[in-house]
């Protein structure tokens, strides 16, 4: 009878997809307009890659929450919770650094493509049925609003008066007209007290393929608010 090998190391288990992580570009414009600040939370967390943001800001506490088991854990320092209901007090933060998901083609709920490729959806790149809370199923329309009308009132509790918000965010093209996501969350955030500070604009590479390619926004905003008074 052959004895059984014992393995010299260990395979790295194959980490889930996600369709949208932040891009490097993105990082170093966050970790200028972040500069100074102390605990910072990206209460959209995905795979983690706001921990990047220590590369700059060393001394920065970060914290992530991600609502989907897979995605949190695939940064340890990630907590497995809901952005609707953020685990600290009241003014915890001096800093929230976040890209919501955006209300465009990725949230198609279909789970298999007629093809066999997945999608660049969240369902279709998590493999199941997403979490009743997770926003990564909203299209653009009055539910992805109050969503985040919820999401960023619950990001104010937990950030101090005078706190930094650092938002990505991304406009996109549906039956040939553009949607102003941009402009909707600049005007939700001033109403709950924030004052935007700067607004950059940058090219990030598009997908080439999928529905209105052709006519896809060339850019993402990456916007510095600060929360002026706490309504
Ligand atoms: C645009 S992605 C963020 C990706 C992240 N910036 C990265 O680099 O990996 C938005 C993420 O928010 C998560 N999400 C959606 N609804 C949530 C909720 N209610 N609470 C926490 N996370 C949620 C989604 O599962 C998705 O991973």
């Amino acid at each position: 009878m052959s004895e059984s090998l014992s393995p010299l190391f260990e395979l790295d288990a194959p980490l889930p997809n996600h369709p949208a992580k932040y891009t490097d570009a993105l990082l170093v414009e966050m970790a200028t307009m972040l500069r100074g600040r102390q605990r910072i939370l990206d209460p959209f967390g995905g795979t983690g890659k706001v921990f990047a943001l220590n590369h700059w800001l060393p001394d920065a506490q970060i914290e992530a929450v991600e609502i989907e088991a897979e995605w949190a854990s695939i940064h340890p320092r990630t907590t497995l919770g809901n952005a609707l209901h953020l685990p600290w007090e009241d003014g915890y933060f001096d800093a929230i650094c976040t890209s919501p998901t955006y209300g465009n083609r990725m949230a198609d709920a279909t789970l298999n493509s007629p093809t066999g490729n997945a999608w660049q959806t969240y369902t279709c790149q998590l493999g199941r049925q997403l979490h009743p809370e997770n926003s990564g199923q909203l299209n653009w329309g009055k539910k992805y609003r109050d969503f985040h009308h919820r999401a960023w009132k619950e990001a104010r509790r937990a950030l101090v008066e005078g706190g930094a918000f650092v938002l990505n965010i991304k406009d996109h093209i549906r039956d040939k007209r553009r949607v102003y996501v941009t402009d909707w969350h600049i005007g939700c955030l001033c109403a709950l007290g924030f004052r935007v500070r700067k607004h950059e604009m940058i090219e990030t590479p598009s997908l080439k393929y999928g529905q209105n390619h052709e006519a896809r926004v060339p850019y993402e905003s990456v916007i510095l608010f600060e929360l002026e008074h706490k309504a």
